[in-house]
């Protein structure tokens, strides 16, 4: 069995303020680092769909970003089928996808554009490229007049879509998906979760998966972790983790000692940085 993703002991924390450096230094404002993920261990196996579930603010993205190597690790390693993040992060951003809520697109170009246009950072040429992207956005339920209007001009959740698809159009061997159906409606979160089921199977990809839908850990992922305050609390299957009787939302409070998104007795605050460094969604 080959290891897509291994995390070992991963620790990070942010300075709350969000300053860094001589900014920093001369503004001298004291502040506590938040530890965002405490010696965090876990394993993906090659063509796992692996689910992290947490409330806002558990470590998630911050674990989604340290494997995509958009942030380094305190302590602790987190390597990529071998590859380290901190020292061979070409490699890994080669075989690597990320979809989250913050994706960023040419605002004034169309859905058809954004996409043929990243194409082309992966060397498909665009007579290739165009009909994948026309097939992709498809089967995302995206076609005919949205194809060609600005990105814009779209609703929030079309261009959600619009980021999935460009996860996708690079058949990537592994894929950190961070909350890809949050603010999608029903019918587009089943498109969106049986694309991803569908590109595990058919492709040979591996899927990384944070999200806060139960239901759709439940019914997209091989294992699952819960991480709460940034500490992995149980690792297993779906069926596993839930205790005879119990639903998963069930063994979530069991686990926790809250419910998924009551975040009311969680230590840390959710600090928004002040755009110095690194940005968070
Ligand atoms: N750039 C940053 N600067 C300061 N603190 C940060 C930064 N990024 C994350 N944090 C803090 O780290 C902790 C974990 O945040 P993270 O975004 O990883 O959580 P999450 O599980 O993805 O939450 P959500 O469900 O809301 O997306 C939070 O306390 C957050 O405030
Ligand atoms: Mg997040």
């Amino acid at each position: 069995m080959t290891t897509a993703v291994e995390i070992v002991d991963l620790e990070k924390a942010f300075d709350p303020s969000g300053l860094v450096g001589e900014l920093r230094r001369v503004v001298g404002r004291p502040t506590t680092p938040v530890a965002a993920l405490r010696r965090v261990t876990l394993h993906v196996a090659r063509g796992e769909i692996y689910g992290v579930v947490g409330s806002n603010g558990s470590g998630k993205s911050t674990l989604a970003r340290i494997v995509a190597t958009l942030l380094t690790p305190d302590a602790g390693r987190a390597r990529v089928f071998g590859h380290d993040v901190e020292r061979k992060s070409a490699e890994i951003r080669r075989m690597l996808n990320r979809v989250s809520v913050d994706a960023s697109f040419f605002k004034k170009l169309s859905p058809l554009e954004n996409l043929v246009f990243s194409a082309r950072l992966y060397d498909l040429p665009p007579s290739t490229a165009e009909p994948r992207v026309r097939e992709i956005l498809q089967r995302l339920g995206i076609s005919g007049a949205p194809l060609n209007r600005p990105v814009e001009q779209m609703s929030r959740g079309m261009q959600q879509k619009v980021a999935v698809a460009r996860a996708f159009l690079t058949a990537p061997v592994l894929l950190v998906l961070d909350e890809p159906t949050t603010g999608l409606d029903p019918a587009s979160k089943r498109d969106v979760q049986a694309f991803i089921q569908e590109v595990r199977d058919s492709h040979d990809a591996t899927v990384l998966l944070m999200s806060h839908d139960m239901d759709e850990i439940a019914r997209l992922c091989d294992r699952m972790a819960v991480l709460d305050d940034g500490r992995i609390v149980a690792q297993g299957t779906p069926a596993s983790l839930a205790a005879p009787g119990e639903t998963l939302e069930d063994a979530f409070i069991r686990l926790t000692g809250h419910a998924l998104g009551d975040t009311t007795n969680r230590r840390t605050e959710r600090a928004e940085p002040a755009g110095v460094g690194e940005t968070r969604p």
